[in-house]
């Protein structure tokens, strides 16, 4: 077996009720989204999912790192799995540019300011 290319860990750590927490904010929606995409990218053998303890910044949840990039993503949605798993594609870490312009399918104009807002989340 190949050792994998990329390890993500997702904060899943569980805080009484009514303090701010990443399963709270919606980390488990985005640990099933990423094992789909990963599945469905043919990645699952590449990348690693381990979820993880608490990160420090719960407010900013749900969190996720990437590794080796050392990437923090912070208020990551299922939605969002689909450019994460495409910066794991790349091999790099793609700019909000990078990103926005695969999302648009096009290059990044003046008007793109919410599309760049949105992306900024993963970032
Ligand atoms: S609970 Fe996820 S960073 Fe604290």
């Amino acid at each position: 077996m190949e050792p994998f290319r990329h390890h993500l860990f997702v904060c899943t750590q569980e805080k009484p009720e009514g303090v701010t927490s990443c399963p709270a904010s919606g980390s488990l929606p985005v640990l099933q989204a990423l094992h789909r995409e990963l599945d469905a990218q043919g990645l699952s053998q590449e990348v690693q999912v381990t979820t993880c303890g608490c990160l420090g910044l719960c407010d900013d949840g749900p969190m996720m790192i990437t590794y080796p990039e050392g990437v923090w993503y912070r208020g990551v949605k299922a939605g969002d799995v689909p450019e994460i798993v495409a910066h794991l594609r790349a091999g790099k870490v793609l700019s909000r540019d990078e990103i926005a312009e695969a999302a648009l399918g096009r290059p990044v104009g003046p008007l793109d300011r919410s599309i760049d807002t949105q992306v900024s989340r993963l970032l």
